[in-house]
């Protein structure tokens, strides 16, 4: 079964309003020459506060390559929630995936695997894609906990979604060590890990979810690192922190995720 490739920047806490607009607007430059049906799935995640000048832009293009993702959501739809947007406010701002569960807001923003299973049902129930991310530290890699940690992570963030619901989902296996580290994990030990959470979806749900379900790797994916990690059976894409940040390194990923140029 064939999945579409993506590919997505989360640009974490960087760019102002201006540099998210030259930014957007140099990846859609970097890519003008490329056929839109071969790329992958390209996705950019700006700051809360640049998602409506990175949208501008992109409908400004008008060439569709690339979509725009957030980087958090709350699950309430309205209310007393200071400093929260929920779903139909990041949807009102052009967001088609929002990424949920990454490290970062793990550690320091304390969102627990309940937060992440809540946030992708209301990010479901909008009709937006989840980008559920998982991952180990090098604590629990040493101890060999990696493979329990993750198989956990993931079944609490599914409870109660239904297949329809995964099939359309995306999971990022982010090993915590090798984010903004520059020690990329091994491609062959970054897939057996993904084969694993495909198959402990496989056992959550049944074959055709699992083969459907697009898993990413993230974690110092660099233009050098692109071409091997998609050339793995089960790594369907990249999710790229510091690489996003300049147009060219990112498009260079991008395009070493060209289906034809993957072998
Ligand atoms: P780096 O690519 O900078 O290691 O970041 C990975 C990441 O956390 C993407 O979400």
């Amino acid at each position: 079964m064939s999945r579409k490739p993506v590919i997505a920047g989360n640009w974490k806490m960087h760019n102002l309003q201006q540099e998210a607009i030259d930014l957007t607007n140099g990846i859609m430059q970097e890519l003008k020459s490329e056929d839109k049906a071969l790329l992958p799935e390209v996705i950019i995640a700006p700051t809360f506060t640049s998602l409506y000048a990175a949208n501008k832009a992109l409908k400004d293009c008008g060439c569709g390559k690339v979509r725009l993702a957030a980087q958090n959501c709350y699950y309430e739809t309205k209310g007393a929630f200071t400093g929260e947007c929920s779903v139909e406010m990041l949807k009102d701002t052009g967001c088609e995936y929002i990424i949920i569960g990454h490290s970062e807001r793990r550690q320091y923003f304390g969102e627990t695997d309940e937060m992440v299973n809540k946030k992708a049902k209301s990010i479901l129930n909008n009709g937006l894609v989840p980008i559920i991310c998982c991952g180990e530290s090098l604590e629990q890699r040493e101890a060999g906990i990696t493979d329990y940690h993750i198989a956990s992570q993931i079944t609490k963030a599914l409870r109660d979604l239904t297949k329809e619901e995964v099939s359309k989902s995306i999971i990022a296996y982010e090993p915590i060590w090798a984010i903004g580290t520059g020690k990329t994990c091994d491609s062959v030990e970054a897939n057996r890990v993904i084969a694993m959470i495909r198959n402990v979806v496989k056992g959550l749900y049944d074959t055709d979810t699992a083969n459907s379900i697009r898993i990413l790797y993230g974690g110092s994916v660099k233009p050098a690192t692109i071409k091997e990690q998609m050339a793995q059976s089960d790594i369907d894409g990249a999710l790229v922190g510091g690489a996003s940040l300049t147009a060219d390194s990112f498009a260079q990923i991008v395009k070493g995720a060209i289906c034809n140029s993957c072998v």
